[in-house]
């Protein structure tokens, strides 16, 4: 590594030794916005460029865009050719790799990014299983504890929270969003961006929503695909989680790699600058996602790069990731005046203030200090946070005769399964710096929990194993024929989940299903925890498991959070924040789907009404879907008054009783239904949640207030529209189950 003098900082201390004399930009004193201003005039429009140029270090996540070496890179570093680096990480390398930057003409320090988008070394749950907790702070707590972890290592600014509402789990990237809610998604959004941006102290990072806009739309959740969805679309489904980031005050954006409206999102001047700059008042920066905005060239949308940067940049995107156009053509297109000086002062400028703003100016290797990366990453108190988090994001599916928890009489498990032991497959693809070596195995979990002598294991299918594995079965059977129980943990190995990992087939996989029936034949108890980074479709083994307790992707704690929830040291409350279909072609299956001139009677009897003919329209599990070890009942639902106005909100009462045997935690959903509007709305929306704690036997009364605002939803240029008018009420314990009443808004 070469060590460069850092050179502005050299000047400075040989030329200025009044502070005073020093540059505006370099004074910590003066305001940031001057800062700024007294920066970019010093520049030239080849730096300005620069400041616009990310760079990926030792990692490429994304097609491999022929980038130079580490030589060639710190040049242009210290040439003032980049303004940040991705996949840099590391207090010592961070360090190295600013000097670099430091050495430059201005001495302009780099930003640098990493995808942390469940935890960087310590792994949580992903977000989507973070997201079945319904638990806000606990939610703000892991990206808390991620961004200290990542803070420390050098990195100050991170790709996520991931805002993409999808309802298609076909898609790979629905693990790292919030499901299918927009409203719920827009309370995590918030709660993700306060968690990793603080205050802004050297103990958090910038955070940065994306993919903006509407990549959850992507056409038959295939990645990378074209995605066409109407305005009316965009603001009511998709729009919502990325404002509430902005209100909560995020510092950057990240373009998308689809489309809108027949224009590439990168490039798309209405979602941009129309909407983000001028009606959100947006003061951040934007980032392209990766090469996206080189891809307009192959989306047909640009002619070649320096097209590409121009409409980029004519868009009012601004820095960007890997396509290195911006750096290359920028020059060029403001001397031929194509683009005025003051968009990209614009541009350069928003990203020189979080540099401001993060200190980097004043101290630039403030977040490179490698006894505090020691310290903080993996610690036992973050990995204590980790397990909390992952025991609340376990999702009970079915529970036969009580099967769960295990009770004392159960002396002998037969472990089975593959993803139980081999921890290759336990973590996904965004698992960031984190080892899969250092989590907890479901074995090791296992053994924690009930002892090394009272666990079989076996491995019972081979990973993306299409044909049945006859031997490994026969073993599988074998071990739990001398068993009291069959604990199988089946699904998808966690590289199936995140970027680049659409599936057609979502199913759970043959052998794997073979493996239930042999194991059902043995008449033992068989529980089914299926580890996945979507819902699959669990149709063809409801039947051959008595318990199903989906688990998803828990990150490091994985194994013990499991035989906790397994052993009933922690008694489940996740509720499913994505429908689970019965088969692929019920895709997209929701629980806030559209109505229908021709809806379904009650019974489902009769003809000519919206469906298909062989699988009927509801979801396996709907939306807000999980069981507890205990049972709630919910009655005497109530409203304060059948007529609401603007000048006044409705109390909605019900009351929760835990009527098992167990103290339980229990989520309680209110949703609504708009009965006529000027645009079709959804059969229910949901606008309110409570979490509560209940002990066996015991009632609680609890109370939901609606106000005006609540009954609103967005017409096609996204204001926002309150609607006189008929609405029903209703409260359960997930969307299908519910007691229901009614009002009008005056
Ligand atoms: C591409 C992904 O779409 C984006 O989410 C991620 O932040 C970047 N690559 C950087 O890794």
């Amino acid at each position: 590594m070469i060590r460069f003098v850092p050179y502005a900082l050299l000047i400075c201390t040989m030329a200025c030794s009044q502070t005073t004399e020093k540059p505006v930009y370099l004074r910590s004193d003066a305001k940031t916005e001057d800062r700024v201003t007294d920066l970019l005039k010093r520049m030239t429009v080849e730096e300005k460029a620069g400041q616009l140029n990310q760079l990926a270090g030792d990692l490429n996540t994304g097609p491999a865009s022929g980038n130079a070496d580490w030589q060639h890179k710190l040049e242009a570093i210290k040439n003032g050719q980049v303004g940040s680096m991705l996949n840099v990480v590391g207090a010592a390398k961070t360090r190295q790799v600013q000097e670099a930057a430091l050495a430059g003409r201005l001495g302009i320090p780099l930003l640098f990014g990493y995808d942390v988008m469940h935890g960087y070394k310590t792994i949580f749950p992903i977000p989507l299983a973070e997201a079945c907790s319904w638990e806000l702070e606990q939610v703000e707590r892991n990206h808390a504890v991620a961004a200290a972890e990542s803070s420390s290592a050098g990195v100050h600014w991170t790709f996520g929270p991931m805002c993409d509402i999808s309802d298609d789990p076909r898609w790979g990237r629905v693990m790292e969003g919030a499901g299918e809610d927009p409203w719920y998604g827009a309370q995590l959004a918030a709660a993700r961006v306060k968690g990793l941006q603080g205050n802004l102290d050297t103990n958090h990072i910038l955070a940065c929503v994306k993919h903006f806009a509407a990549y959850g739309a992507v056409e038959g959740g295939k990645e990378y695909a074209y995605t066409d969805l109407s305005r009316v679309a965009l603001w009511n489904k998709y729009m919502p989680p990325y404002k509430a980031a902005i209100d909560a005050g995020i510092a950057t954006v990240m373009n998308g790699f689809t489309t809108f409206e027949g224009i590439p999102v990168t490039g798309n001047r209405y979602l941009v600058t129309d909407v983000l700059k001028n009606k959100w008042n947006f003061k951040g920066f934007v980032v392209s996602d990766w090469n996206s905005i080189g891809e307009m060239v192959n989306w047909g949308y640009a002619a070649d790069k320096k097209d590409a940067a121009f409409k980029a940049i004519s868009a009012g995107s601004m820095m960007d990731m890997e396509t290195q156009a911006m750096v290359k053509f920028i020059p060029e297109l403001v001397k031929e005046g194509k683009i005025q000086m003051k968009e990209i002062d614009d541009a350069v400028g928003r990203i020189l203030y979080y540099k401001f703003k993060l200190g980097l100016f004043d101290n630039p290797f403030a977040y490179c200090n490698e006894a505090r990366e020691k310290a903080t990453l993996f610690s036992n108190e973050n990995r204590k946070q980790s397990l909390e988090a992952a025991k609340r994001s376990i999702v009970l599916l079915k529970n036969e005769n009580k099967v769960l928890p295990l009770k004392k009489e159960v002396k002998k498990i037969a472990l089975i399964g593959l993803y139980a032991s081999d921890k290759s497959h336990i973590f996904d693809f965004w698992k960031g710096q984190g080892n899969p070596n250092d989590a907890v195995s479901l074995q090791e979990g296992m053994a924690a929990a009930f002892g090394t002598s009272s666990i079989s294991y076996s491995a019972g299918y081979v990973d993306l194993s299409t044909t049945t594995n006859k031997s490994l079965i026969a073993e599988a059977v074998a071990k739990t024929r001398s068993a009291d129980i069959a604990v199988v943990n089946i699904g998808l190995s966690g590289d199936l989940a995140g970027e680049d990992r659409s599936l057609a087939n979502i199913a759970i996989p043959a052998d794997q299903v073979e493996l239930l029936k042999e194991l059902k034949k043995t008449g033992k108890p068989v529980i089914a925890v299926v580890s996945a980074g979507r819902p699959m479709i669990l149709t063809e083994i409801t039947d051959l498991c008595d318990a199903i307790l989906y688990t998803w992707i828990l990150g490091s704690e994985s194994g013990n959070a499991i035989a906790q929830v397994l052993a009933g040291e922690y008694n489940p409350s996740g509720k499913t924040v994505m429908s689970f279909p019965k088969a692929t072609g019920q895709i997209p299956v929701y629980y806030n789907h559209f109505k229908t001139g021709r809806p379904s009677t009650t019974d489902g009897k009769g003809n000519w009404y919206s469906r298909y003919r062989d699988v009927d329209n509801h979801p396996l599990y709907p939306f807000g879907f999980g069981l507890s070890y205990s049972h709630f009942t919910y009655s005497n639902l109530t409203l304060s008054d059948s007529i609401l106005d603007n000048n006044h909100t409705l109390q909605v009462k019900v009351t929760i009783t835990n009527d098992g045997d167990h103290d339980g935690e229990e989520v309680a959903q209110l949703y609504i239904n708009d009965v006529a509007a000027s645009i079709v709305r959804p059969v229910k929306e949901l606008k309110g949640y409570q979490k509560i704690m209940l002990k066996k036997g015991e009632s609680k009364t609890i109370q939901f207030t609606l106000g005006s605002s609540d009954l609103s939803f967005y017409d096609a240029s996204g204001n926002s529209v309150v609607e006189p008018g008929k609405f029903e009420v209703f409260v359960g314990g997930n969307s299908r189950d519910v007691l229901q009443e009614q009002f009008w808004l005056k």
